[in-house]
């Protein structure tokens, strides 16, 4: 099994989740990438594809937004695809939605298979850090997309 986990990360918080998930991810190789160092060759032979974003104005960052649109529906039509994002708590924020689930609209339309719901870590403020026991649980979410 090949997997790849694509992120952005303005303040380092969601790159310190992507990669607790890439970790935990067991049974293949794993590659952890900024969106940015991803194009076609990096897509090829993966049978695992998993989208993080920090959420910005209820959305993902505009590296993301720019990997979703450029990946094909030949690259991920009926791949196990995952998406998380990070965000903070505050009640505003919950008008606008979170990263996640867009991330997984955009794969979903491609024909990608979600394999779990959406996933939010939470950081604390804007910049940071994570929250108490994100990164752990951050794993265990990684841990629960390896093959049975
Ligand atoms: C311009 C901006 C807009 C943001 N908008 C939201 C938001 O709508 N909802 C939310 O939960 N967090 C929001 N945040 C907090 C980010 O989610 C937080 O900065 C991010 O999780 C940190 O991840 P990073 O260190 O990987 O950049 C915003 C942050 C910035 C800088």
């Amino acid at each position: 099994m090949r997997a790849l986990v694509v992120y952005d990360s303005v303040y380092g918080n969601t790159e310190e989740i992507a990669k607790a998930i890439g970790g935990a991810i067991s049974g293949g190789e794993v590659r952890v990438l900024r969106a940015g160092e991803v194009g076609p060759p990096e897509l090829e032979n993966i049978s695992l594809l998993v989208v993080g974003a920090p959420t910005q104005g209820g959305r993902a960052t505009p590296a993301i937004k720019d990997f979703l649109e450029r990946v094909t529906k030949a690259e991920i039509n009926g791949l196990d695809v995952a998406a998380f994002d990070t965000r903070y708590s505050a009640k505003a924020a919950k008008i606008f939605g979170y990263a996640a689930g867009k991330i997984a609209s955009s794969l979903k339309k491609k024909g990608a298979h979600l394999i779990v719901d959406p996933e939010g870590f939470f950081v604390e403020g804007v910049q940071g850090p994570l929250k108490e026991g994100e990164l752990e649980r951050a794993a265990a979410w990684g841990k629960g997309l390896s093959p049975e």
